[in-house]
């Protein structure tokens, strides 16, 4: 927010593109924000925020809670919500997304919401369309927006995100999620431990500001927040682990591992979960630690927050 507004400045619009970008100020804005719109993203009553803008939000990976949370926070805000899906468009018929970017951008959609499996397609549509561009995830590179309503999470617990100690662990390699917290909470003051079979830990992890461990337990020991990673099978081009039951035994989390982090230790997951295989129903279903619902109800929230300011900000430079 150095030069006073939040997000990357491409052309006359802003975008929120990844982590990498923000610095502390305009993160603590996004937050604040963000907990005055709680009680609206539960009930609405704050339509006059977008009304008369459009929303499009363009998947082109499967989503639950990300998709539907921007269009529940665009809607509470009063904007008109469109979703489209490669399958459902004329991207089914060959159209590339470049073209299909120039379509919808003679249609002035004011915010782009996209999700892609390549690293890249948020930064690569902010160059090429008018609307302020939101990375819903691009591979394993960025997923802003959930670094960000974990970090509410983490603030509305703990008070601050400033010298706590946060274990992620399980499959970071193919983690987006991963990527877009180490960046978050380190540059806010966490210690950052990340966790995981050797297959399964990035090369050049260490040098990210973290402490790296292929101990589960070693890395939950007075731990503040443990978050918990999905086995993102989807992304695997080959076999990263020996069996489910065996990663279990090693990485999953269950309530003899957890007793190992601080006795009041948050237990994060961004969905969707696999039981059985990096937790344990029992640790997610105990509420005396798991915030996962409440991560959910925060993104509603969270992405209220950054439609508002990013569209906020283009009204401001029209
Ligand atoms: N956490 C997350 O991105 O979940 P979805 O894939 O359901 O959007």
């Amino acid at each position: 927010m150095a030069d006073g507004g939040f997000g990357r400045l491409i052309g006359r619009k802003r975008h929120l593109l990844g982590i990498a970008g923000l610095d502390p100020r305009a993160v603590a804005s996004v937050l604040d924000l963000a907990e005055t719109y709680i009680s609206l993203a539960r009930k609405g009553g704050a339509r006059d925020v977008l009304r008369g803008r459009t929303v499009l939000n363009l998947f082109f990976e499967t989503s639950t809670r990300t998709r539907t949370s921007f269009e529940l926070a665009g809607k509470r805000l009063g904007a008109d919500v469109i979703n489209m899906s490669p399958s459902g468009s004329a991207m089914a018929k060959g159209e590339s997304l470049l073209d299909t970017a120039t379509t919808l951008n003679a249609m002035a959609i004011d915010v782009l919401v996209v999700r892609h499996d390549q690293a890249g397609t948020a930064a690569l549509l902010a160059q090429k369309v008018e609307a302020c561009v939101i990375n819903a995830g691009d591979g394993a590179h960025e997923h802003p927006t959930q670094a960000l309503l974990d970090a509410l999470t983490i603030r509305r617990h703990r008070g601050t995100l400033a010298g706590l100690t946060v274990a992620i662990c399980g499959d970071v390699l193919h983690s987006r999620v991963a990527r877009s917290n180490v960046r978050l909470l380190t540059m806010m003051g966490s210690r950052v431990r990340l966790c995981g079979p050797p297959t399964l830990l990035p090369a050049g992890a260490a040098e990210w500001g973290v402490e790296v461990f292929t101990d589960l337990r070693a890395a939950l020991r007075e731990a503040d927040v443990v978050m918990m990673l999905r086995l993102q099978r989807e992304r695997m081009s080959r076999a990263f682990v020996p069996s489910s039951r065996e990663y279990f035994r090693f990485y999953g989390l269950d309530p003899e591992k957890l007793a190992l982090a601080k006795p009041d230790a948050l237990v994060m997951h961004p969905g969707p979960m696999n039981r059985g295989v990096e937790i344990d129903s029992s640790v997610a279903d105990d509420l005396a630690h798991s915030v996962i619902e409440e991560q959910v109800e925060m993104g509603v929230a969270v992405r209220m927050a950054v439609l508002d300011l990013l569209v906020r900000d283009a009204r401001r430079n029209a």
